[in-house]
């Protein structure tokens, strides 16, 4: 026998990225027939291969049955080829070899939502990056093998809707019961791309007209009772297309592009070629069943598939261990998009928030790993936010540093050198550098290297000179993995203000890109220097890092007053917010007094409120106890943080108590023209609710409940159902069966259901055991469970004690079923380590416990990492 004869691949080898070798063959083009049954698919393939370098032909292929294979018409016995259960390689084949191939799947049974899969009862599905291809067929199932795909779809009748990528050229009958149609994709794709999808939906169409008068038929498939939530997304996708013709010179290039809304999805969305598949979370939008946040997500997420077609899709991926070139550059481009959408400030506000939230612990602990890693063993934990988000900022720091003008000269350049090819980041940075004339090579240390950087500044004011230093130093941590870490260019934007006038300052000093301006921007590029500003009247208020122009920790010894001051004066929005922040971890982690922060917010905040409803909204932000926590690199006691954040915000209300009321009454979301500025009125309600829950108004209750019986609006019934619940009110035992009433129908709905209840800050185990119970959770659907267990983890005193228990659950369950989400929910405990003792103990017991009983690679890589502290 084959298999035993020879020694198998070994799955969980550790892949490195200077191992990288040029596939010996490629694929010229792809015939696929797909016929879908109950109990079994039968796939047929037909490969055009060629070879190009010496070495064997590799086809991948995990969980398949293999039927036969035919090389230019020879069918092959089992001494022709070598089958594990990773690859099968064909020996001895020549260079030219037309491969054709039988294999049996089984979608129906397929719970890990990879490869084909059943998404329920009426509908299969494929998600295939980056690695389930190979669990359709056998194939060089690797991004930089690109070829023409021809697919054939059959199934039964009661599958009305058969698609996959390109134009339909062919449909017809099968006898009596069944139908087949045929899609020819005339772009060169990597099998990463390839989607088909084979069920009974319904469809809103629409058409676009690109720049260069192409006809572009749009078209989102949902179930039928959620096509009339389908509007905003098909809103969102016709301004994405101008948004990247506007802003990239990208026009859309095929005739058709659809949009499949699945419930059963394992991330957001994918954007296959033509033919991208989301997450209902990610496409359903209606302000009577979702709230304002996952409108405002579905548009970016929308954008973000859309913006793939050049950044990924066109031009791909030589390796996997390039991911942030196709991911960091499309984020960053749909943050741009939605920083135009609603309002720039709060879009970035929102975005460093999550920066800072995630990828700033997982890049201070276990997990940590540069944008660009160069080893994994499973790339489906790469999917991270260092990848995402991280890689994201890389490429705002060059677009901050060259200006609207050069960075598009640059992604011109980008997108003429490498259409149609699968590259790296060097081929990223080299483009731009040469596009727009500036030497950006030393940015590839961003991608290379791992860890926040802190950046040290101290300034210091001589009024005899009338001049005002500032001296900078960069340290970065060592990392045993990464030993050789060099000093990373930093573009700090500034501003100076006048302490008294709040007045904005031009700056003098040479070292800056542009001298002689109010908004500056220094590049800081080496360990340390210290630059000098000229003509500076009086001790000045700085402003650094402006807009978050460097993904840093930040250290500048501002006075608390000074903080304050920024608060009033500052014009970026971004900096008024990022002045709050600091000023609230100096009280929460350091003890600072709270009073000038709460005198600012009262004398500051008013007057905001009536002038911009969205960002005022924002500057109530008080850091949440998981933000704190990432904070704490050791002895963190989860109820010690609560405490002080709970004597915070008591006083916050006690000090806005008059104002909050009358603030409540005044907003009007209906009296908003404008959906950003509605959003910011319904967000304001809500905060003003929760300060009177808390100051212990004698009518909150009321006025929540008539806020929630009263309106049709998502945002504002979950809001004062939340404020019901979470004050255990007398009217919320009514209201939490009434929205389970009104929506057990709707999906997304119910999913928020389910969270909050979880996110109680006093859930008992008993109530999560009452929910992971109910009959509408569901351990298939991720969307359902993620609703537990994130609502869970919002509240770290209770996650941290009995909530342990739950995660691991569910961790050991997903092992099996679903791995790829399973090792993301087992993230959750990644600071386990840092926990004062006895909890660090007991959590890493429970850790090594685990350690010897995972399965699957992906837990196995992650929690040995998660381990290594
Ligand atoms: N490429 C997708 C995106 O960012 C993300 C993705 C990767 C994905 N793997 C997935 C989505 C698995 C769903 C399932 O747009
Ligand atoms: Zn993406």
């Amino acid at each position: 026998m084959n298999i035993a004869a020879n020694p198998t691949t070994d799955a969980n080898q550790t892949i490195f990225l200077k191992d990288y070798q040029k596939p010996a063959y490629l694929v010229d083009s792809v015939e696929l027939d797909i016929q879908v049954y109950a109990d079994h698919s039968q796939v047929n393939s037909v490969l055009k291969m060629q070879r190009q370098a010496p070495g064997d032909l590799i086809l991948l292929g995990r969980d398949l049955e293999l039927r036969s294979i035919r090389v230019n018409g020879q069918l092959l016995g089992e001494a022709d080829y070598r089958l594990d259960t990773e690859q099968l390689v064909i020996l001895a084949a020549p260079d030219q070899a037309l491969v054709e191939i039988e294999v049996l799947i089984h979608p129906e049974s397929n719970t890990m939502l990879e490869g084909l899969y059943q998404a329920g009862g009426d509908l299969f599905v494929t998600q295939n990056e980056p690695e389930g291809f190979r669990k359709i067929t056998f194939y060089p199932d690797r991004p930089d093998v690109l070829s023409t795909f021809t697919t054939r779809v059959e199934a039964d009748k009661k599958y009305p809707v058969l698609l996959a990528n390109g134009n339909l050229i062919e449909k017809g009958d099968v006898g009596e019961q069944r139908h087949y149609a045929i899609w020819q994709d005339p772009t060169k794709k990597p099998s990463y791309l390839f989607a088909c999808v084979i069920g009974d939906l319904d469809v809103l169409r629409d058409q676009y007209t690109t720049s260069e008068g192409r006809e572009v038929a749009l078209e989102i498939y949902a179930i039928s009772k959620d096509i009339p939530k389908c509007h905003i997304a098909m809103q969102a996708l016709k301004h994405s297309m101008r948004w990247d013709e506007e802003h990239y010179g990208r026009p859309y290039d095929l005739d058709n592009y659809m949009i499949v809304a699945v419930s059963q999805f394992n991330m957001g969305a994918m954007e296959n070629k033509g033919l991208n598949i989301f997450n209902t979370s990610c496409v359903l939008a209606d302000e009577e069943f979702t709230t304002d946040a996952a409108i405002m997500r579905v548009q970016s997420v929308i954008a973000h598939e859309y913006f793939h077609n050049w950044t990924g899709n066109r031009i791909t991926c030589r390796d996997w261990f390039q991911l942030c070139l196709k991911e960091g550059l499309t984020v960053f481009r749909d943050q741009s998009f939605s920083e135009d959408l609603q309002s720039a400030a709060v879009q970035r506000i929102d975005d460093v928030a999550v920066l800072k939230a995630h990828q700033f612990p997982e890049d201070a602990g276990p997990l940590s790993h540069p944008p660009r890693p160069d080893h994994f063993i499973e790339i489906n934990n790469f999917y991270t936010a260092t990848v995402y988000e991280k890689g994201a900022e890389i490429n705002r720091m060059m677009a901050t540093l060259l200006g609207k003008e050069k960075f598009r000269l640059g992604t011109d350049e980008y997108f003429r050198r490498h259409d149609g090819q699968a590259v790296t980041v060097e081929d990223w940075i080299a483009a731009l550098t040469a596009g727009s004339g500036v030497d950006l090579s030393a940015f590839l240390l961003w991608y290379n290297q791992p860890g926040t950087p802190k950046l040290h500044v101290q300034g210091q004011y001589d009024a005899a000179a009338q001049s005002y230093r500032l001296s900078f130093k960069q340290s970065l941590k060592a990392n045993a993995k990464y030993p050789d870490l060099k000093a990373l260019p930093i573009p700090v934007a500034l501003a100076m203000f006048d302490a008294q006038t709040g007045e904005q300052l031009t700056l003098n000093c040479d070292a800056l890109v542009e001298n002689q301006v109010k908004d500056a921007v220094y590049l800081f590029d080496q360990d340390q220097v210290t630059i000098e500003f000229y003509g500076v009247k009086q001790q000045p208020v700085l402003s650094l890092l402006r807009n978050f122009s460097a993904p840093v920790n930040l250290e500048f010894d501002y006075s608390d007053t000074e903080l304050a001051q920024l608060l009033q004066f500052e014009s970026n929005g971004f900096n008024q917010w990022q002045a709050t922040q600091t000023l609230l971890e100096r009280i929460l982690l350091d003890d600072h007094p709270a009073q000038i922060y709460l005198d600012a917010i009262k004398t500051t905040l008013p007057a905001i409120v009536e002038r911009d409803p969205l960002l005022a909204s924002r500057l109530f932000d008080v850091p949440s106890e998981s933000y704190l926590a990432s904070r704490i690199d050791h002895d963190y006691q989860p109820e010690v943080v609560r405490e002080k954040r709970e004597q915070l915000l008591q006083a916050l209300a006690q000090t806005l108590a008059g104002w909050a009321k009358s603030c409540y009454v005044s907003l009007d979301p209906a009296a908003q023209t404008d959906f950003s500025q509605a959003m910011g009125v319904r967000a304001l309600k809500n905060i003003m609710l929760s300060l009177l829950a808390r100051q212990g108004d004698a009518d909150v209750f009321t006025m929540a409940h008539q806020q929630y019986i009263s309106t049709g609006n998502m945002t504002e019934r979950l809001g004062a159902l939340r404020i019901l619940h979470w004050y255990n009110a007398p009217q919320a035992e009514a209201a939490l069966q009434d929205f389970y009433q009104r929506y057990k129908d709707e999906a997304l709905s119910l999913d928020q259901w389910f969270s909050l209840q979880a996110a109680h800050p006093q859930v008992t185990a008993e109530k999560i055991a009452y929910l992971t119970s109910h009959p509408d959770y569901d351990l298939g659907t991720p969307n359902r469970f993620r609703a537990v267990i994130g609502g869970l983890n919002a509240n770290p005193v209770n996650a941290w004690s009995f909530g342990v228990a739950n995660i691991v659950e569910l961790s050991v369950y997903l092992d099996e079923k679903n791995p790829i989400v399973g090792s993301r929910i087992l993230q959750l405990l990644s600071r386990w380590y840092t926990l004062a003792e006895p909890k660090r103990s007991e959590v890493q017991q429970v850790l090594v416990q685990l350690q010897s009983q995972f399965k699957s690679k992906n837990m196995i890589e992650t929690i040995n990492s998660m381990l290594q502290v």
